[in-house]
């Protein structure tokens, strides 16, 4: 793993930032359509990709698979599944990449069998699997586990439809359910699933396919089983990165007298957007843009505000410590609540080192007070968003601040300097 570094300087207090940036695709949004391809007899094209790390992850898994992705041009990737001929996936990627766990569902549905490792638990939590467990037998699947490896055989090589109660709402246990009952025998009910935006655009691209697939964005989504899909020809168009849009949008508050974030869904945002303009930040809401304007107040006259992190449509956990870092320098005293992960505000001690005002209650609940000066220092960003919001307390902060395994924020973040740098951030990458 490449070892990059960021050096950062401060912007003295000042909202010295101005200008526009332009929002990549998601995500979230590209890696379950990537691992959709199991389930295609014909290959597609997607657009808007992000060139971020996790792609390459993906590219990797892939490559173990049989299944062919190129680049046609920036942005733009040729999936071609016809060399699909394994259903195991790679230990050494799936341990960096979590999400290749969405891989489960189609590739056991596909061929009847499935094996896979443990996927890699993170900083921000322990990331069980008991759910796609749980599932893969309520649809008539054996599993057994041998030396950390999980071996998943379908009765009669098919997935039986099946009725799945979600104990809780896990994205990618919703993603992979989906796809699992494309293929399977009949029809599958999923009940509190997640839903996120990212869910709805994958059942869009599926239906388009041939998919039967009803109440995406909804707590119950009914799969009827099928055949392989085609595409024939069709395309996916990445929707813009929500997460990305937000992380610009507290940066902006925080940092920017003019801001435009462009290109991006304002409607997948609406409860940051809430938020800010409760906390006094103006921001002007567009079809697929946001303006900060005149972004003339100091953060001080800015005023607290106390978040609780919720499954869509409510406050993003992956938004959380950006947020953080906000709250540090807004009027007041906050409480977050972080009910998702319970490792996700562990990177507290480093704004503490730094000199903000945040008193951990356990490892779910925090108290910010504000505003506070912080000290530019050398941080180790644990996972992708603190990456980032590491790189906002770096801005705000006084004097020159150094960002350690940049891997991290280039696993989630396109062209992350250039896009600061455009804005007036000095920031240089070291490796
Ligand atoms: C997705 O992760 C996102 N990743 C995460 O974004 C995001 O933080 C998370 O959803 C929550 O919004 C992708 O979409 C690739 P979960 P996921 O399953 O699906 C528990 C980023 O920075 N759970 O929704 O892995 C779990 O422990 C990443 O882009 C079980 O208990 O998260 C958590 O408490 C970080 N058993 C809760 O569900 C299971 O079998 C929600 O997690 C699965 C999950």
């Amino acid at each position: 793993m490449k070892k990059d570094k960021f050096i950062i300087q401060s912007l003295d207090g000042q909202k010295k930032l101005s200008g526009e940036v332009k929002i990549s695709g998601a995500k979230n949004a590209v890696l379950p359509i990537m691992a959709s391809s199991v389930l295609f007899e014909d290959n597609f094209l997607m657009t808007n990709v992000p060139e971020i790390e996790d792609l390459n992850r993906m590219t990797e898994i892939f490559a173990g698979l049989g299944i062919k992705i190129n680049k046609q041009s920036q942005g733009e990737y040729f999936i071609d599944p016809h060399g699909l001929n394994k259903f195991e996936i790679d230990e050494e990627t799936s341990k960096r990449l979590r999400a290749s766990v969405i891989f489960t569902g189609p590739l056991l549905a596909r061929f009847g069998e499935l094996i896979f490792p443990h996927p890699g638990g993170c900083v921000i939590g322990a990331r069980p699997i008991d759910l796609f467990l749980d599932g893969f037998q309520k649809m008539g699947a054996k599993v057994q586990v041998r030396d950390d490896k999980y071996f998943v055989t379908a009765k009669d090589k098919k997935l039986q439809g099946a009725n799945i109660f979600f104990k809780v709402q896990s994205v990618t246990a919703t993603e992979t359910f989906i796809m699992a009952g494309v293929l399977a025998e009949g029809e599958t009910i999923l009940k509190n699933v997640a839903m996120e935006p990212e869910i709805v655009s994958l059942v869009d691209f599926l239906n388009s396919c041939g998919a039967n697939i009803t109440g995406a964005g909804t707590p119950t989504i009914r799969i009827m089983g099928g055949n392989l899909l085609k595409s024939d020809g069709k395309v996916y168009q990445t929707i813009p990165d929500r997460i990305e849009t937000g992380s610009f949008l507290i940066l902006g508050a925080l940092c920017a007298e003019n801001l435009r974030v462009s290109n991006c869904e304002p409607k997948h945002l609406g409860i940051l957007i809430e938020l800010l303009k409760d906390s006094g930040v103006e921001i002007e809401v567009g079809q697929d843009y946001l303006n900060i304007i005149n972004n003339k107040k100091q953060n001080s006259e800015f005023k607290s505000v106390s978040i609780k992190t919720h499954e869509y449509p409510g406050f993003p956990t992956d938004l959380q410590a950006p947020f953080v870092v906000y709250l540090t320098q807004v009027t007041g005293e906050s409480l977050v609540f972080e009910t998702i992960f319970e490792g996700r505000l562990n990177y507290t001690d480093n704004l503490k080192m730094m000199g903000a005002d945040i008193k951990m209650w356990d490892a779910h609940r925090a108290t910010i007070k504000g505003p506070n000066v912080l000290k530019g220092r050398e941080l180790d960003g644990p996972d992708i968003r603190t990456g980032f919001a590491f790189v906002i307390a770096a801005l705000i902060a006084k004097g020159e601040s150094i960002i350690n395994n940049v891997y991290y924020i280039d696993r989630g973040y396109e062209n992350v300097e250039e896009k600061l740098r455009q804005l007036g951030v000095d920031i240089k990458r070291i490796n």
